[in-house]
């Protein structure tokens, strides 16, 4: 019979996808107003040729889903040992007694989610086929929605678990006395799995997990036990020291992958995912060392061969060369420079938008001074608060965090100290940007 599976992953992100349909309309409609009829008609010939020479081409992917994240491989490598530590905590279970509370950390793309998604599949199977009452959950914290208030957790918690709760309108201690009630109505194990766990506790404090980690004094049937997944390793050093010890009883590391196992996850995700001799000398090898430049992300190496992939069948190319590895690795990052413009608060937004005005027309540096006056006039234009000069420099040295500008001290003598602002992102990107701003500012 076929298995439910544990995890209904939302849909991966099809930004890079539709990226491409971007690409595709904008070139295809150049300069409507110009064109004569004649010309249209053909250049829907045209279109309609794209699609059946597209129709024709072999692809140069047999099974495109293996470079999907989400995509769980049947052998997973260089995490044995975490995967066995990881299944010796959670075995007890099968005999009705309760894990112990579990915490996982490491930087994104070193196996986390798919260590824990795989080892709680193995056991979902086994508990079936053997009729052992466990049952499972896994919450994504990072999910808009779902995760940003207590409510909204506990309600998704209880409607996983088969309780009916809606989307608002009960008091929260209602709301975890429904998910309490259901829990307890059968003897039974359930492990809740809270992934990116950090992201609640930012959205939402740490005082939920408290009283998660305390349901078990409530329960007389069932035994509740949480496996908490954290890409931020300090994480667990900030919580409340209570949280800490019942939700940490064990732990378990991932340390990013080097170049080398990076190579062979590649290889094994590559061998099925593209036809035979697609795949040319020195690609994974760029690959892997991209993203082991990265902190060894195995999920930016896995985003770098689908990209390439892409690239390549958009050039009507039979094979991937190193070459669009770095094309892929240029797209990826554009695309992430966009988005974190477009995740910033509105605050920042108006500072990186201030700095980039300026820049345009001076060459060169600026000194947080001169970022402060245009901010101000942006915000009086549209009517928002200022902020301190103060705050300002902080936001400045936020920017530089994440790698937008480079602003570095000076001291200026006498006069004290100063910001010396330019920007690290490419010229060819600064128009896309500003676009960006303006859209989300105006
Ligand atoms: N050891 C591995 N073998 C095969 N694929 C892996 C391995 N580690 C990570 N991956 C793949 O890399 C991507 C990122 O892994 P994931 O588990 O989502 O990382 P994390 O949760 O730590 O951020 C996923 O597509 C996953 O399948
Ligand atoms: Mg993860």
């Amino acid at each position: 019979m076929e298995q439910k599976p544990l995890i209904d992953f939302e849909e991966e992100s099809t930004k890079v996808i539709s990226d491409n349909l971007e690409q595709v309309t904008r070139d295809s409609s150049k300069d409507p107003k110009e064109t004569t009829d004649s010309e249209e008609a053909k250049s829907k010939d045209d279109v309609t040729k794209l699609f059946e020479d597209f129709l024709e081409k072999e692809s140069l992917f047999v099974n495109k889903k293996v470079l999907q994240i989400r995509y769980i491989p049947d052998t997973i490598k260089h995490r044995s040992k975490q995967i066995e530590i990881l299944a010796s905590i959670l075995a007890p279970a099968l005999r009705k007694e309760k894990p112990s509370n579990l915490f996982l950390y490491g930087k994104t793309g070193t196996g986390k989610t798919l260590c824990t998604t795989y080892a709680l599949n193995k056991l979902k199977k086994i508990a079936e086929a053997k009729d052992i009452p466990i049952n499972m959950v896994y919450l994504n914290c990072k999910l808009k929605k779902i995760a940003d208030t207590e409510y909204r957790v506990i309600a998704q918690l209880a409607r996983e678990i088969g309780s009916k709760v809606p989307t608002t309108g009960l008091p929260t201690d209602e709301v975890y006395n429904i998910f309490l009630r259901k829990l307890d109505e059968n003897k039974q194990i359930i492990i809740i799995v809270l992934d990116e766990i950090d992201q609640l506790v930012t959205k939402i404090g740490d005082e939920m997990l408290y009283t998660l980690t305390r349901i078990n004094q409530e329960l007389k049937q069932a035994q509740l036990s949480i496996v908490g997944i954290s890409n931020d390793v300090r994480f667990i050093e900030n919580i409340d020291p209570r949280v800490k010890s019942s939700l940490g009883e064990e732990e378990i590391i991932f340390p990013p992958y080097n170049a080398i196992e990076l190579r062979e996850i590649l290889q094994a995700r590559a061998k099925e995912a593209f036809r035979e001799d697609v795949i040319t000398e020195g690609v994974l090898e760029k690959c892997s060392a991209y993203a082991a430049r990265e902190h060894g992300d195995a999920r930016r190496a896995i985003e770098l061969l689908r990209v390439a992939g892409e690239l390549a069948e958009r050039e009507n190319l039979l094979k991937i060369t190193p070459k669009q590895i770095d094309s892929a690795e240029d797209k990826i990052e554009r695309s992430r420079i966009i988005e974190i413009i477009e995740t910033q608060p509105k605050q920042s937004q108006i500072v990186m938008y201030a700095i980039l005005l300026l820049l345009e027309k001076q060459d060169g540096k600026l000194e947080t001074g001169e970022v402060f006056e245009k901010y101000k006039e942006l915000c009086k234009q549209q009517a928002i608060n200022v902020l301190t000069q103060r705050r300002i420099s902080d936001l400045i040295s936020e920017l530089d965090m994440l790698g937008l500008i480079n602003a570095k001290i000076v001291s200026k003598g006498r006069y004290g100290r100063t910001r010396e602002i330019y920007l690290t992102i490419s010229t060819d990107m600064i128009n896309k940007i500003k676009e960006t701003l303006k859209k989300q500012l105006y």
